[in-house]
């Protein structure tokens, strides 16, 4: 409540008509028979599931949970935990009357309704996906019956009215809509515009995401790339790396000791683009696309005495967009051509990284003119759902605008696809080892 209360400051509260969100994705948010929260949230980005992901993809197999979800398991996801939970916390997990996700929680606070909506759900693995149904299968194996889960919505649709008690304490109108709002990677999606067939955002935030929307429902054979439904009814493809502006933000705050983040990228020139011998691997919190290993690390590779900081505050920026490229990479093999994309997120800000990631994708990158993109996208949602706009589409035509093209240069990229296929062979070669440094 504190949260929204800021966010109303400078505004006229009496002037609201609906409230939506974009909210972190797979985090279990349990709640007893009293809907008070069991234990704190377990969030996307925990690896502790490892042992439930493996049950879940090689005893169950991926086979069965490809055709039941259109997933595989990955750690972060929220059907491992409820594993974890009931081998690890058996009384927590027996007292579980709702299974919430984060922002569902808090639509849940303002209007009293235990709502989930398509996108973040399918994050869930209990979701089939393709007919947007809880899957009978997956509840089965999770130990997870129908009325634990949240009532189903489109990302556009009115879950409920804001409590009165809440509406007074907010100083905001009594009947204000609260629309079930989607996943922050689907909401960024909808805040940067990414809605027609084909079109595709790449986030580079906490996690750093690559985002490629769909008409059809599709499934990537080899479960790479997450099969998801988007917010504006349709669906996605995903791919996801976990640690993204957070290893800029690591690498600065904790290693340099410094908050300057512009100063330490200033002297990296166009001439030392793709240049680098120093490599690093942003595996920070295990990695989730496309290699699904918790085990996984970071790591800085070529280093000798040559070696300046700026050499390796560049590697961390580099190594993220390599990373990213991973993921691109698969879609392209899938036949999903992508010509261009938008950036987002906190990591765009970098001028200099918007380079890099446009150079390493080989790519023009275009940045939305409104930065906020998840929140931007939950209050766009909210617009369609009160009726300000017809559908998502119409609404993003309105008022989604370009600020800049950021256009690949052919030398730069030439240097970076040779860099690219050096990256690549990094993480094979150390595979093996992750297990036994941890
Ligand atoms: C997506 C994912 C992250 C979180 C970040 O699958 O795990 O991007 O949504 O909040």
């Amino acid at each position: 409540m504190d949260g929204i209360g800021e966010l109303l400051q400078g505004f006229d509260t009496a002037s609201v008509v609906g409230i939506g969100c974009g909210g972190q994705m797979h985090g279990l948010v349990a709640l007893d028979e009293n809907d008070r929260v069991i234990r704190p949230a377990i969030l996307w980005n925990d690896g502790r599931t490892a042992d439930a992901v493996d049950y879940l993809n090689n005893v169950i197999g991926k086979d069965k949970l490809s055709q039941y979800t259109a997933n595989i398991a990955f750690a972060g996801f929220t059907a491992p935990k409820l594993i974890w939970m009931e081998q690890n916390e058996p009384e927590n997990f027996r007292r579980i009357a709702k299974i919430m996700l984060p922002k569902d929680y808090i639509n849940y606070r303002l209007t009293g309704v235990h709502s989930c909506d398509y996108s973040d759900a399918s994050g869930i693995l209990l979701l089939d996906v393709q007919h947007k149904t809880w899957s009978k299968e997956m509840m089965e194996i999770c130990h997870v019956r129908l009325d634990q889960m949240p009532k189903l919505f489109e990302s556009y649709e009115v879950v409920g009215e804001v409590k009165p008690e809440i509406a007074d304490l907010l100083g905001i109108p009594a009947g204000v809509k609260v629309i079930a709002g989607a996943g922050d990677n689907a909401a960024a999606a909808v805040g940067t515009g990414t809605v027609k067939d084909g079109s595709c955002n790449i986030s580079l935030g906490t996690s750093g995401t690559i985002f490629i929307s769909s008409d059809k429902f599709s499934v990537d054979p080899y479960n790479a790339l997450h099969s998801f439904a988007h917010a504006n009814g349709h669906y996605h493809l995903m791919g996801v790396v976990l640690s993204a502006a957070s290893c800029n933000k690591w690498f600065c705050d904790e290693i340099l000791k410094t908050k300057d983040y512009a100063g330490e990228q200033k002297d990296i020139s166009d001439d030392r683009l793709g240049r680098n011998s120093v490599f690093f691997l942003p595996y920070l919190m295990g990695e989730r696309s496309p290699i699904n290993d918790t085990d996984a690390r970071g790591t800085l590779i070529g280093l000798s005495m040559d070696t300046s900081r700026a050499d390796l505050v560049q590697a961390v920026l580099e190594g993220v967009s390599f990373a990213i490229r991973d993921s691109f990479e698969i879609a392209k093999a899938l036949n999903i051509p992508i010509e261009k994309s938008k950036l987002c997120g906190g990591g765009a800000k970098s001028p200099l990284w918007r380079k890099i990631m446009a150079n390493v994708l080989n790519i023009p990158l275009e940045i939305p003119q409104a930065e906020e993109g998840p929140g931007y996208g939950g209050a766009m949602l909210a617009m369609v759902g009160t009726g300000e706009y017809e559908s998502v589409q119409a609404c993003a035509d309105a008022l989604v605008k370009t600020a800049k093209v950021i256009e690949p240069d052919p030398e730069i990229a030439a240097r970076y696809e040779a860099q690219y296929q050096k990256f690549k062979k990094i993480y094979p070669a150390l595979k093996s080892t992750f297990p036994e440094i941890r």
